[in-house]
């Protein structure tokens, strides 16, 4: 598969199939995802692949926390606090998107408490992995990680496997760390729904837009 046809056809999936991954097949994922460059080779990435009953566990303790009214402080910003345009209507349009393609009126708040809740099921995927960086670790981390998330995306796409990266499955890191052993301090990014396509599921079945380059770029040359 070319690359552009991998970037071309990568987007966030949310609804599975129930057909398991090969755990042979996510190490081949990883692997592959590890290729991508980091600062000094540092590699900062530390991942966690989570399926079977370690999965229901920890996705019962998500739903659980979530269904409490819970909140945890995540281990770093993903959002702003403070939405300025033109982030903030690209982001309501995001949101619209999925409602209006799932006919779930703006009203309707029980719909959307569930639909959100099913980020911490990993919207059913049968596996779930969750990034962590070392606390030492700084802002360049992150950049890093994003390569190394994109590329673990590309490789899925060639496999036939659908994603979804997920900032709700860092927004109670207490909860997974504890679960999964990794020290309190350890920095959880985000986690990242890993299965087969459901392409019969509706909330499937929408691309997200994007700005045209030239919105964005500007080229100096003389
Ligand atoms: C780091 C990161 C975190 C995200 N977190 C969530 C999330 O918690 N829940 C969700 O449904 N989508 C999440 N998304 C998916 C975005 O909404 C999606 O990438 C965006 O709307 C563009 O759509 P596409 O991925 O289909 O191209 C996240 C994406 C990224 C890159």
């Amino acid at each position: 598969m070319q690359v552009r046809s991998a970037l071309a056809a990568r987007k966030s999936v949310r609804a599975f199939t129930e057909q398991t991954v090969d755990p042979v097949t996510v190490e081949k994922l990883i692997s592959l995802a590890g290729k991508a460059p980091s600062g000094t080779n540092a590699q900062p990435w530390q991942v966690a692949v989570v399926s079977g009953k370690a999965k229901q566990r920890l996705d019962e303790q998500l739903i659980a926390a979530h269904n409490r009214g819970d909140e945890e402080k995540m281990d770093y910003l993903y959002y702003p606090t403070d939405w300025v345009e033109p982030f903030l209507s690209r982001r309501r349009a995001c949101g619209l998107q999925l409602y209006t393609t799932l006919q779930i009126k703006r009203e309707d708040k029980a719909r959307q408490f569930a639909q959100w809740q099913a980020n911490y099921s990993a919207f059913g995927a049968p596996v779930a992995l969750y990034f962590f960086l070392h606390p030492k670790m700084q802002t360049g981390s992150f950049i890093d990680y994003g390569m190394f998330l994109q590329s673990f995306m590309l490789a899925a796409v060639e496999e036939g496997l659908a994603t979804c990266p997920q900032a709700a499955l860092g927004q109670y890191p207490q909860i997974v760390k504890r679960e999964l052993g990794y020290p309190e301090d350890s920095i959880l990014i985000c986690g990242m729904a890993l299965g087969y396509e459901d392409s019969t599921a509706k909330i499937n079945s929408y691309r997200t837009p994007r700005e045209p380059a030239a919105t964005y770029t500007r080229f100096f040359n003389d």
